[in-house]
């Protein structure tokens, strides 16, 4: 028995890769590697010493992903293929919900076909929108999103709670990542964007290794402790171990299950840059800039309901975050291609 893991090459899907093949899971990858590269699974098969069945296949190609669950046992699948930078989504939003809602319900079709029934769903502290108070409970409204990615994630949300209620054989598990960050300790493996990137800790990380002048902080008037943007960041090991614990937890379930993937503390975008600064041991520049659209003031879960339910919580402090995201950054300036 196998766990098939779509978008497997990619930043979290790598991460959760190694911790599965640790716990002693079977998996197969299954990625059109559109944002990843193959790279990354053979580091994963070198760290854990393991062969990774590997097929270069978008989960939209349900000829190609039937013969993956023609040519393995399978038993769940955890989706984490989809397309995910929110400023891109805008411009192209067609091709968000293409990827990200039809790829999921494609993919759903093709498991009841083979009656695999268990599946574990990338979704995203999005959904909550921004919300009227935190930290964040599950119960806590969702759906006002403010950019086709998260309307794509919410959209999936609800697809799955509806073949759910009609089918009471399907297993979902729906797990709402914070903001994920850092990178295996081994420095062999991490997050590698493509082009500028968008988020804080992968840009602070290339402004460290020199390949971007300075850091622009989005806004210093927000309500918050020093008017930066406070989220919530978890370590990427801690959110794949999440994976396994959901995975381990629901084995022999039915029906939906939501959890928060986060640690519960909210950090500003500054003493972010300040933990990122001691771990790479410089000063970095650093300019403010106008608030970002969209972006919210503040952001950070309740990982309560995750701890108890999953017996999993999020260990690792903000330093071994940017301690291990400089490793990996400064090992590989150039990410999977150095
Ligand atoms: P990523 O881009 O590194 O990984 C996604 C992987 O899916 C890539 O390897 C890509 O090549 C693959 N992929 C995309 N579309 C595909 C398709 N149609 N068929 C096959 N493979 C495809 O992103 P990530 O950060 O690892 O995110 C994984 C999932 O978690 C995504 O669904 C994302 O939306 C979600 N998520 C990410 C974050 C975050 O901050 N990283 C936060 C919340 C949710
Ligand atoms: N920020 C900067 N400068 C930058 C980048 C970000 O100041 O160059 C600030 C933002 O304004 C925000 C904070 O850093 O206050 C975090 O921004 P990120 O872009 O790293 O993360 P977001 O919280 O905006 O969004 C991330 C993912 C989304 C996901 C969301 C919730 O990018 O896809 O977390 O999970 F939906």
């Amino acid at each position: 028995m196998s766990i098939l893991i779509t978008g497997g090459a990619g930043y979290i899907g790598s991460h959760t890769c190694i911790e599965l093949l640790e716990a002693g899971f079977n998996i197969v990858v299954a990625d059109n590697l559109c944002n990843s590269s193959r790279e990354a699974l053979k580091r994963v098969e070198k760290l854990t010493n393991k062969t990774i069945p590997f097929y270069p296949v978008d989960v939209r190609n349900q000829k190609a992903m039937t013969d993956v669950f023609k040519a393995h046992t399978i038993e769940a699948v955890i989706h984490f293929a989809g397309l995910k930078s929110v400023g891109q989504s805008t411009q192209m939003p067609r091709t968000y919900y293409d990827n990200n809602v039809i790829g999921t319900l494609k993919l759903i079709e093709v498991m009841e076909q083979f009656d695999v029934r268990h599946l574990v769903f990338s979704s995203s502290a999005t959904v909550y929108g921004d919300p009227s108070t935190v930290p964040i409970t599950e119960d806590m409204p969702t759906g006002a999103t403010t950019n086709p990615y998260g309307r794509s994630k919410y959209i999936v949300e609800e697809m799955l709670k509806d073949i759910s209620i009609a089918d009471d054989k399907w297993n979902f598990t729906i797990l709402r990542y914070f903001n994920p960050v850092g990178a295996h300790k081994s420095g062999q493996i991490g997050e590698d964007p493509k082009g500028i990137p968008n988020n804080l800790v992968p840009f602070i990380a290339q402004v460290a290794v020199g390949k971007r002048e300075q850091l622009s902080v989005f806004g210093d008037d927000y309500d918050t402790k020093d008017g930066t943007g406070v989220r919530d960041y978890i370590h990427i090991v801690d959110l794949a171990e999440g994976h396994v614990a959901a995975l381990k937890t629901h084995r022999q379930d039915s029906g939906l299950h939501i959890y928060n993937l986060g640690s519960g503390t909210g950090s500003s975008v500054l003493e972010m840059l300040k933990a990122f600064e001691k771990s790479c041991g410089k000063t970095l520049p650093h300019a403010i800039q106008p608030r970002r659209p969209g972006d919210i003031a503040e952001c950070y879960a309740d990982p309560a309901f995750a701890q108890k339910a999953l017996n999993w919580k999020a260990t690792h402090t903000i330093e071994a975050m940017t301690d291990d995201t400089w490793r990996w950054q400064s090992g590989n300036p150039n990410g999977y291609e150095s």
